[in-house]
């Protein structure tokens, strides 16, 4: 995949780990957080769908935490207070997979320009970025609270070719969410899934352009 323009990445579940979260706490949670962990990130991506269907956009923290205190009722676990708190918290601190330091390294190296376009609103992802310190590598953290529908509305895709001039087949998009990376290849974005859980193609409209286990192919994928 050659003469690619600029690189942009997915934020959480692509360069950052969600489930770290929940696994700073295991102690606390207890038996349930395997369960806490996978429930909290269904509902939140099901609450950020349901919201842009009822033309009703909140920022995603707001999400994220109304699907937390939501779930951590469902699990008979205090929904509101300390844990709650530590949890979100700990969303501004998420681990950055393994692979994503030495992947956008190269990449920068090669002055090739690098983004970020999630559904996270701004605080949360500047946040996430300078508490990791990978915030050097990103020419822009595009996010879409400045058109107020989530993911896969393609308006937000439209914030990257807006951002950089270029046209969509000039972008690579990476995302382990494989409804994301549809939503991208749709655009006309070249979109590789990064299928991190092996999990079986989607049945939605859009190709994408290949797929990977993780971030650590991509440089020799798209240098020159
Ligand atoms: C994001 C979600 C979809 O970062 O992971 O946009």
């Amino acid at each position: 995949m050659k003469d690619i323009k600029a690189c942009v990445f997915d934020a959480y579940g692509t360069l950052f780990d969600f489930n770290s979260a929940v696994a700073r706490h295991r102690g606390e949670i207890g038996p349930q957080a395997d369960r806490l962990a996978q429930m909290w990130r269904d509902k939140q991506i099901g609450y950020t769908w349901w919201r842009s269907v009822m033309g009703k956009y909140a920022p995603f923290w707001q999400v994220t935490g109304e699907a937390l205190a939501h779930c951590l009722r469902t699990c008979g676990l205090p929904h509101e207070g300390a844990l709650h708190e530590k949890l979100m918290q700990a969303y501004l601190v998420l681990d950055p997979f393994s692979e994503v330091r030495s992947t956008l390294d190269a990449l920068h190296a090669a002055e090739m320009p690098l983004a970020i376009l999630s559904n996270g609103n701004p605080e949360m992802l500047e946040a996430v970025v300078r508490n990791t310190r990978l915030a050097d590598y990103f020419n822009a953290l595009l996010s879409v609270d400045t058109v107020k529908v989530f993911k896969p509305d393609p308006r937000v895709y439209a914030l990257v070719t807006d951002h950089f001039s270029v046209a969509p087949t000039d972008v690579c998009f990476l995302s382990s969410n494989g409804w994301d990376a549809h939503g991208a290849a749709t655009f006309g974005f070249r979109t590789l899934w990064v299928n991190r859980a092996g999990a079986a193609p989607e049945g939605l409209p859009g190709t994408p352009a290949g797929e990977l286990r993780s971030l650590g192919d991509l440089p020799t994928m798209i240098l020159p």
